[in-house]
């Protein structure tokens, strides 16, 4: 059963302390969905939970792609802050994509948000709204990960973020087929830019010493273990 409506638990953090755009943290996700925009040449994106634009942001500003890029999204501060990144910004509590198709559907940091009943309501409509030959790219978190079972838990991924959902990678591949998805294409932050973020002790000697070990983690075979981890899905 669900406790509380997952919009509501995510706009009353979403809507909450928006940073300026210089203080959001760059994540290297971006690049790894610019490789796949160029490789396949895709034209149209759609960056579902877009929050205030970071995305687009690099895409267009930064990397300097010629596609166009719409977002949705449930928060109004982040509709004020992020829509100049996108040709159209859809306020939008439907868990449905704007009535148009698309070469490429970015779920990034969004799915973990949304509880299963509406989750399958989303994934149904976005699949059906991906032109031939697109992709879907997803980013969650990583629970089986050190990171996750030393200093975190399921409690504080709810109450601090709104993570509602979190599965493992078995259970999410799981998940995924049931819509039809059949390739899955998997990648990790494999940069150490990714753990500035990363603060878990008061002390900086303390989080510097952490980030140095955690950065090994970003070698192979290692990286597996990484905070989040990134799905392509056709
Ligand atoms: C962790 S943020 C990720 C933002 C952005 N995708 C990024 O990677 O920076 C999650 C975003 O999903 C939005 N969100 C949560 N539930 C949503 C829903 N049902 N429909 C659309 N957006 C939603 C939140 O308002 C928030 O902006």
């Amino acid at each position: 059963m669900m406790p509380e409506s997952d919009i509501s638990i995510n706009q009353q953090l979403s809507n909450r302390d928006w940073k300026t755009y210089d203080e959001i943290v760059y994540e290297p996700f971006v690049e790894v969905i610019r490789d796949i925009i160029v490789k396949n040449k895709y034209k149209t994106v759609l960056d579902f939970g877009c929050g205030m634009g970071k995305t687009a942001y690099y895409l267009r500003d930064v990397f300097k792609l010629d596609i166009a890029i719409d977002g949705v999204d449930i928060s109004e501060e982040a509709k004020k802050k992020g829509e100049k990144y996108y040709d159209n910004f859809y306020l939008k509590y439907d868990y449905k994509a704007p009535d148009k198709k698309y070469d490429f559907i970015i779920l990034a940091s969004i799915i973990e948000h949304i509880y299963d009943e509406n989750l399958t309501k989303l994934l149904t409509d976005v699949k059906s709204k991906l032109n031939p030959g697109g992709s879907i790219f997803i980013v969650v978190p990583n629970i089986d990960s050190p990171q996750f079972c030393l200093f975190d838990s399921k409690e504080r991924q709810l109450t601090s973020m709104g993570h509602v959902n979190l599965k493992t990678k078995g259970e999410w591949v799981s998940f995924l087929k049931t819509f039809g998805f059949t390739k899955f294409s998997f990648s990790f932050p494999t940069k150490f830019e990714y753990l500035e973020r990363c603060t878990f002790f008061k002390s900086n000697l303390l989080n510097n010493f952490l980030r140095n070990v955690y950065s090994i983690l970003a070698i192979f075979p290692f990286y597996y273990l990484r905070g989040s981890y990134w799905i392509e899905v056709k």
